[in-house]
């Protein structure tokens, strides 16, 4: 059974001048800093240094040889994907990127599994943008979490959804565009606490938003760093489904628990008992081993905490390769 990784992410080496193509200001740019490093600047801020592992694939095999891993999904990095600018902009991003990513997994295509960006603030272009990208090679889509104040169960998200569902093209959600305040400025907190809450949300919308009762039951869709807080609080949601379903239950039919199924998660959450928890909540066939490759907040050796937690070697190998396999059919 292959060794798979379904949460790493690519930056291509270069791309035009976005203001040129597309037209606006303050896009995201690539400093080179040498041959194997570089820093993606948001206009004159230093946003993310980066090395060359994010766009040389020989670098990247190497480090999955070395990690023990043998295919990888290779997502985009969420800063691009341009939800806020027209989608006019975010298709023509989007484009851009996604045939650059082509030409990084083009070495090994059945190792380094491509997945796309849309333009998800417009469901008929989002639509487009991912009809084209997988008829030119790409594996799947990645989507961020949520699209301003809109989450994932927007009418146009579901739209889209629904045409993933349709063509059969699984969904990676990666929480993004975290909110800021002076208190979560510090520390990476945006990282460490907003990240987990946003994919907590967002499978929560799902849920009480109506958004899996609208969606058909084959729709394969992963969220990143094990689902963020969700597994943890599923009890506390349950029992407010329960006792203030006035104000909680929503759109949804059932309580949160019994959507368990509906959705997978990666094991980016580096404790033995938080991997544990996954397992037991939302059960060892809807976890997917993930690394976040190539990113200091991830894992390496890429499924460590899967190869060394205390579980059967049957549920061993569905999380480091079997689930995914049906993931990424
Ligand atoms: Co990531």
């Amino acid at each position: 059974m292959p060794v798979v990784d379904v949460h790493s992410h690519y930056v291509p080496q270069g791309w035009p001048d976005l203001a040129d193509v597309c037209g606006g200001s303050d896009w995201p740019s690539l400093r080179v800093d040498s041959a194997t490093a570089a820093t993606i600047m948001l206009g004159e801020r230093e946003f993310r240094p980066i090395t060359d592992a994010c766009w040389n694939a020989d670098q990247r095999l190497a480090d999955m040889a070395i990690d023990g891993v043998d295919v990888q999904v290779v997502s985009p990095t969420p800063v691009f994907f341009a939800y806020g600018r027209t989608a006019a902009q975010a298709t023509a991003v989007a484009g851009i990127f996604n045939d650059l990513a082509l030409e990084i997994t083009a070495q090994q295509p059945d190792r380094l599994i491509p997945f796309c960006q849309v333009p998800l603030q417009d469901a008929e272009a989002a639509c487009r943008e991912l009809d084209r990208s997988i008829a030119n090679g790409h594996r799947g889509v990645e989507i961020g979490n949520h699209v301003g104040d809109a989450d994932l169960d927007a009418g146009g998200v579901i739209e889209f959804l629904q045409h993933c569902a349709e063509t059969n093209v699984p969904v990676f959600v990666h929480p993004w565009d975290m909110p800021t305040s002076p208190r979560l400025d510090r520390w990476m907190a945006q990282w460490l606490v907003g990240m987990p809450a946003e994919t907590h949300l967002s499978i929560l919308a799902l849920i009480l938003g109506g958004g899996f009762d609208r969606l058909p039951a084959s729709l394969r869709i992963a969220f990143a760093h094990g689902g963020g807080s969700f597994a943890f609080w599923l009890g506390r949601a349950d029992n407010a489904w329960h006792e203030r379903g006035d104000v909680v239950q929503g759109l949804s039919t059932a309580a949160p628990s019994s959507y368990i199924g509906r959705f997978s998660v990666d094991t980016v959450v580096f404790s033995d008992p938080a991997l544990r928890l996954l397992v037991d909540t939302l059960g060892a066939e809807n976890v997917m081993m993930g690394s976040d490759y190539p990113y200091p907040l991830g894992e390496r050796p890429a499924g460590d905490v899967v190869r060394r937690a205390d579980l059967t070697e049957a549920d061993r190998g569905a999380i480091l390769g079997g689930n995914a396999l049906r993931f990424l059919n």
